[in-house]
C-alpha cells in the first residue's frame, strides 16, 4: 500500500489516474491501515481536473487533514434525522414495506420509481410552501441546481407528462421511496422518511379519491389497526374555492391562501389573519373564511355554501360511496383539513390517530392541475402519501408491532474441518432446491451451533460427519421436535 501512496502522490498520465484511483479506493487495506486522507482528497482532486481545465463545481472538496494527523475520529451515528437500517429495523421496515406493496397489488396498481435526486426547479412552487425552505438542494459539478426530493408527486407528474400519449389512462400506479425534508425534528417527524404513495392519473370522479382510501383503510386493517384507532379527515379546497369566488378573490391567489389557512394550527390566529390582509382579501371574507373552516357537518356547510355547488356534490358522493366500499365509520367531514401543499384543487383527506398524540400519519387529495404547472397539458390526478414514521409510533402505542426474528430453515455445519468442502457442497445441494441455509464457515463446537441455530430461529440442523458422509448421507436435526435422523443428500428436502 505504501507504494500506491506514492504513485497517487507523484504525477500520473490522465488514463492511469481512474484506474489507480478506483484501486485505491476498492482494495480493503490491511486492519489497523488506513489511507491517509490527505492523499486520497490530492488524488480525487487531481483526478478531477482539480487545479487546472477541469469544470469546477460548487461541491468543495473536504477540507484536508494535517499534515502529521493521518486518522480521524468519525462520529459512528447518521446524520441528524436520519436512520441507518440494523437488520431488526430492516426486518420491520420490509415487513411495512410489504404491506404497501401488497395492498397496492390488491388494488391493481403497478410500481414505479423516481430519481432521489432531481431538479431544484421541480419543487419549487410560488405559493410559499413549507416544503420550499425545508429542501435539500445544492448545486452539481457540473452547475446544475439539484435536490433531494422532499415528496414523490413532481416526479409522478414529470414522469406522466414524459410519457405522453404513449400511455393509456387511467394510470394506477405506486411507489415507497425515500423522501428528505429538513425539518424541524418531532415524534413521527424526521429529515429523511419513506413514503408509500398511491395515485391514480385521469379520473377526474371521486370514484378515484374513496378508492384511494379504501386502500389506506385495507392497509389499517392487514396491520391490526381499527377504525377505533384511525379515521381519515376529508374535506374538498372547492369549499374555499367558491367562497373566495364569492367575495370576487382572484383564482391565482387560492394556492396561497390555502396554504396561510393550513398553518391555522401552527401560529397564532392573528398571524394567519394578516397574513391572508396581505394577499389582499378584505376583511369580512377573511372572517367568512375562518367561520366556514371550524364547520364539521356537511348539512351545515351546505347551509352556508347552498346544495348546488362542486364542494358539497363531491363530498357527498364521497360519503356514499365509503358506505358502499364499507369504510364509512373511518371518515368524517372537517371543513379545516386544507392540506400543506399548493398544487390540490378538490378532495383533500388526512389520516389522523383518534387519541392525538401523533402528526398526520398520511395525506392526499386530488390534483388536477398540476401538470400544467411543468408545462404539460393538465389531466386529472389525484393520490396519497403515507409515511413509515408515524404509523411504527402509532403500532408501539397499540403494542401491535410485529416480533420479527431472522430466518433460516437451515443450519448446516461440518462436524470435522476436514469436511468443510462437504458441508458446502451440501448447502449448495439445499439451496439448489429453494431452502434457505445458514452454513457454518468456520470449525465451531456444536453447543455454539445450537446456540446460533436457536437465534437465527433455524427449523433444522443438518450435521456433515465423516462416517455418514463416506456413505453420501448427512445428520438432520429438526430443532422443534428435536427427532433425528440420517438421510442420503439427494433425499434430503
Ligand atoms: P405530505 O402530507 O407532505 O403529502 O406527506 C405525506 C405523508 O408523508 C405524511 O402524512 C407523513 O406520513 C409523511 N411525512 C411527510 N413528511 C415527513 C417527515 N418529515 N417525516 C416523516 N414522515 C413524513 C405529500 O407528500 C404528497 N406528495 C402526498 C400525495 C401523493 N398527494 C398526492 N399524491
Amino acid at each position: 500500500m505504501r507504494g500506491i501512496h506514492m504513485i497517487v502522490t507523484t504525477r500520473l498520465s490522465s488514463s492511469l489516474r481512474p484506474i489507480l484511483l478506483d484501486f485505491v479506493s476498492i482494495c480493503s487495506p490491511p486492519r489497523n491501515f488506513s489511507i491517509p486522507r490527505r492523499l486520497i482528497c490530492a488524488a480525487a482532486t487531481k483526478a478531477n481536473g482539480g487545479g487546472g481545465g477541469g469544470r469546477s463545481g460548487s461541491i468543495v472538496a473536504p477540507p484536508l487533514l494535517n499534515q502529521d494527523e493521518d486518522f480521524q475520529k468519525i462520529d459512528v451515528n447518521p446524520p441528524k434525522g436520519t436512520r441507518d437500517f440494523p437488520p431488526e429495523d430492516m426486518r420491520l421496515r420490509n415487513w411495512l414495506f410489504n404491506h404497501f406493496k401488497e395492498v397496492s397489488r390488491l388494488f391493481g396498481y403497478e410500481e414505479v420509481d423516481f430519481p432521489v435526486l432531481e431538479t431544484e426547479a421541480l419543487f419549487i412552487r410560488k405559493a410559499g410552501e413549507e416544503i420550499r425552505d425545508q429542501l435539500y438542494c445544492f448545486e452539481d459539478r457540473g452547475n446544475r441546481r439539484v435536490a433531494l426530493r422532499p415528496e414523490l408527486t413532481p416526479s409522478l407528474a414529470r414522469l406522466v407528462i414524459q410519457k405522453g400519449k404513449s400511455v393509456s389512462l387511467p394510470l394506477k400506479w405506486f411507489a415507497v421511496g425515500q423522501c428528505w425534508r429538513y425539518e424541524r425534528m418531532t415524534r413521527g417527524r424526521r429529515r429523511e422518511h419513506y413514503q408509500w404513495n398511491m395515485d391514480i392519473i385521469g379520473v377526474p370522479q371521486v370514484t378515484a379519491e374513496a378508492e384511494l382510501i379504501s386502500s389506506v383503510v385495507t392497509f389499517f386493517k392487514r396491520i391490526g389497526i381499527t377504525a377505533s384507532d384511525v379515521g381519515f379527515k376529508v374535506s374538498s379546497r372547492k369549499v374555499l374555492q367558491e367562497l373566495l369566488t364569492k367575495y370576487g378573490v382572484p383564482e391565482n391567489l387560492f394556492g396561497r391562501v390555502c396554504i396561510i389557512i393550513d398553518k391555522i394550527e401552527k401560529i397564532p390566529i392573528d398571524e394567519i389573519k394578516k397574513e391572508l390582509g396581505f394577499t389582499g382579501i378584505s376583511e369580512d371574507a377573511i372572517e367568512q373564511l375562518l367561520h366556514v373552516l371550524s364547520v364539521k357537518s356537511l348539512d351545515d356547510l351546505e347551509d352556508i355554501l347552498g346544495g348546488a355547488g362542486e364542494a358539497i356534490v363531491d363530498l357527498k358522493q364521497l360519503f356514499s360511496l365509503a358506505e358502499k366500499f364499507g369504510y364509512s365509520e373511518w371518515i368524517q367531514f372537517d371543513a379545516s383539513v386544507v392540506r400543506g401543499l399548493a398544487y390540490y384543487t378538490g378532495i383533500v383527506f388526512e389520516g389522523f390517530d383518534r387519541k392525538g398524540k401523533l402528526r398526520a400519519i398520511c395525506g392526499g387529495g386530488r390534483y388536477d392541475r398540476l401538470l400544467s404547472t411543468y408545462g404539460g397539458d393538465d389531466i386529472p390526478a389525484c393520490g396519497f402519501g403515507f409515511g413509515d414514521a408515524v404509523i411504527v409510533e402509532l403500532l408501539k402505542e397499540k403494542d401491535l408491532l410485529p416480533e420479527l426474528g431472522q430466518e433460516v430453515e437451515n443450519i448446516v455445519c461440518a462436524l470435522d474441518k476436514d469436511l468443510q468442502g462437504a458441508a458446502a457442497t451440501v448447502a449448495t445441494a439445499l439451496r439448489d432446491k429453494g431452502q434457505t441455509v445458514d452454513l457454518v464457515l468456520e470449525s465451531k463446537p456444536l453447543k455454539w451451533v445450537f446456540k446460533r441455530a436457536a437465534r437465527v430461529n433455524a427449523r433444522r440442523l443438518v450435521l456433515v460427519g465423516k462416517t455418514e458422509w463416506e456413505d453420501g448421507s448427512v445428520n438432520v436435526k429438526v430443532l422443534s421436535s428435536g427427532e433425528q435422523f440420517q438421510v442420503k443428500l439427494r433425499d434430503l428436502e
